[in-house]
């Protein structure tokens, strides 16, 4: 077996023989005297082939390439001054090399695995396992490791018990396509891969099981973001005879530990803001708090302006805001704002009012329009100086949220106004009971249908019922959700009927797990954390494909092993599926 880390040799080691392995990461041919930089998954140590010392054919050590697998022995001395490398932790030292086996020859390679040069994705994902060799994506998979690892130690303290659960399921509500596996025992019959484990750890509950845990798939075929992946990896938990307060103090703690153990920082409380709250000040339930530039309020101050874009926002029940951009309107010329509102329309905005403020007087189209006392009331209320540039939505709130909440994130970013160095945890609380869904024309869970309402009496109050739900936000991103689970089966078919489910809906998809709730259910409660996010928050990483050792393209496909791919005719035939060609050919 392998006895030494290449990455860890230092001067207290040299004057003793050792064997050590590698791929050869760089070589340099000095005529005579061949130094390669071995590589291994602690880093790198310099071997030196010098045909006085090596016993080999000399030849074997001019044959070898970049990326040959080899096993050489030698002995380790100091380095002479001038060689020492003070980048490399082991740069004082090198191997002088006696014996040389080489283990594996390398064909030509499909890009360099030593530099992290700019390959096209399509490349770097076929060739997988070559790319993990790059150091950037090595260190974040042993990132990664450690982060699991820290999150065990803490879940297993803690008196949690790691649970699997099954893979082939039905299917489970977190709102997103299912995978579907084919019955090849009853034709016509399929499973569902889960979403997240939300039924089982529920059902854990009811078994006795009080505090679990699990490192589990989910498996959810929605549009892939930077942050999404079909296949992603939760931190699961679930507890009885718990609150809220419980849930959010056992998770805050667990992410400080992870905090600490991978970044060595220690991390203040998380704040708390409730999702109302959210919406109103930064248009997300997601905020990015790092910057502030929040939304502001401008309804009161416009009601009743002669400028009907405003005003018959306002009277049909919508909402007026806008962000400042403070000390920076010189940046933003009048073809800039244009983009701008190219930018919100995609949110569903009508258009985006502007107005500038410089040498002590309000420009802009609206300037002209709009009464000078209400521009004045802007000016007193949020402190309006030279160099501002003021934006303004009017809308319904779903939509000035959505275009002003992403503009607010561009702006931020253009300006450089996010601090890179901060991690920004925090709990977004009392998430609405439902949302209504444009598309579907009626109301869903916003979390899930198993989400115990704050007040059970609002419950058909779609608009204004909470539920107790939780999110944690770290810099803008969800890295995590749970919330208190409705234990009273009454309760659970009353929200199933709220939902708009059947009897015979409720009995056909979730007829077991009512019915479990009927044997003395614990009152219970959990969370979620999204593993792949987290780990991309704490890697400083955007894409989220950088922490999974093999992930799926924007299309979902793995294009390492060619899937999704055709079956045989007979695979099909077993399981009584038929192609449909002009499907297909459509
Ligand atoms: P939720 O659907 O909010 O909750 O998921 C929990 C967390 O999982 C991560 N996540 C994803 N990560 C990568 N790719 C995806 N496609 C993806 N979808 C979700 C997010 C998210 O916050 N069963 C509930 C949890 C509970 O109530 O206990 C659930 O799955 O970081």
């Amino acid at each position: 077996m392998k006895k030494y880390n290449n990455g860890e040799f230092r001067l207290k080691d040299i004057g003793k023989s050792y064997t050590v392995y590698g791929w050869v990461n760089k070589r340099r041919d000095m005529g005579g005297v061949i130094f390669v930089d071995l590589r291994d998954r602690t880093g790198f140590l310099q071997v030196v082939f010098n045909r006085s010392f090596l016993k080999n054919d000399f030849a074997q050590a001019e044959s070898l390439k970049n990326e040959y697998c080899i096993k050489v022995t030698g002995e380790l001395i100091a380095r002479t001054p001038e060689m020492i490398n003070p980048k490399i932790p082991t740069g004082e030292v090198e191997l002088m090399v006696s014996e040389l086996e080489i283990l594996s020859e390398c064909d030509i390679l499909p890009f360099n695995v030593y530099e992290d040069s700019d390959v096209s994705e399509n490349i770097t994902l076929k060739y997988r396992y070559l790319d993990l060799r790059r150091e950037r994506l090595q260190k974040i998979i042993l990132t990664r490791s450690k982060i699991t690892a820290s999150i065990r130690e803490f879940l297993n303290k803690e008196g949690f018990i790691d649970i699997e659960t099954p893979i082939l399921g039905k299917s489970t509500p977190e709102g997103a396509r299912d995978y579907i596996v084919p019955s090849r025992i009853t034709h016509g019959s399929f499973y569902a891969l889960p979403q997240s484990p939300q039924i089982y750890k529920q059902l854990l509950m009811v078994a006795g099981f009080e505090k679990y845990y699990q490192i589990a798939k989910c498996f959810r075929d929605e549009d892939l973001r930077s942050d999404r992946q079909p296949e992603f990896t939760q931190v699961d938990m679930e507890m009885s005879f718990v609150t809220e307060e419980d849930v959010m103090n056992n998770t805050e703690n667990l992410l400080k530990k992870v905090v600490k153990d991978i970044k060595g920082i220690t991390l203040d409380d998380f704040p708390r803001i409730s999702y109302k709250d959210a919406m109103e000040n930064y248009g997300s339930d997601k905020p990015d708090t790092r910057f502030a530039m929040k939304l502001l309020d401008l309804t009161d101050i416009l009601r009743g302006t002669k400028m009907n874009v405003f005003n018959n926002v306002i009277n049909d029940g919508g909402i007026v805001k806008c962000l400042i951009v403070k000390n920076n309107g010189d940046k933003y010329s009048r073809s800039d704002v244009e983009h701008l509102t190219g930018f919100v329309k995609i949110y569903g905005a009508k258009g985006l009012a502007w107005l500038k403020y410089d040498n002590d007087t309000f420009n802009g189209v609206i300037a002209k329009n709009l009464e000078e006392e209400k521009l004045q009331a802007m000016k007193d209320t949020y402190g309006i100086s030279n160099n501002d540039l003021i934006l303004i939505v009017a809308d319904k709130p779903k939509i000035v949220y959505a275009s002003l909440g992403a503009l607010r994130l561009k702006l931020g970013k253009e300006l450089n106004l996010i601090p890179q160095d901060q991690l920004n945890f925090l709990w977004v609380t009392d998430f609405p009971m439902y949302e209504y869904s444009e598309q579907e024309k009626r109301y869903k869970s916003c979390h899930h249908p198993f989400t115990m309402p704050s007040d059970i009496e609002k419950l058909h109050d779609y608009e204004n019922c909470t539920a107790k739900a939780y999110d944690i936000i770290l810099n803008g991103y969800e890295v995590g959700g749970g919330s208190i689970r409705i234990h009273n089966p009454k309760v659970q078919q009353r929200v199933f009927k709220e939902l708009g489910l059947t009897d015979e809906d409720v009995k056909n998809k979730f007829g077991f797990f009512v019915d479990a709730f009927k044997f003395g259910a614990p009152p219970h409660g959990g969370l979620a954390i999204g593993l792949d996010r987290l780990t991309m928050l704490l890697t400083d990483t955007d894409n989220i494909k950088d922490v999974i050792a093999f992930p799926k393209t924007q299309s979902a496909s793995d294009l390492m092993m060619e899937a999704p791919s055709e079956v045989t005719v007979e695979q099909l035939k077993e399981l009584g599926i038929k192609i449909d060609e002009d499907e297909e050919n459509e």
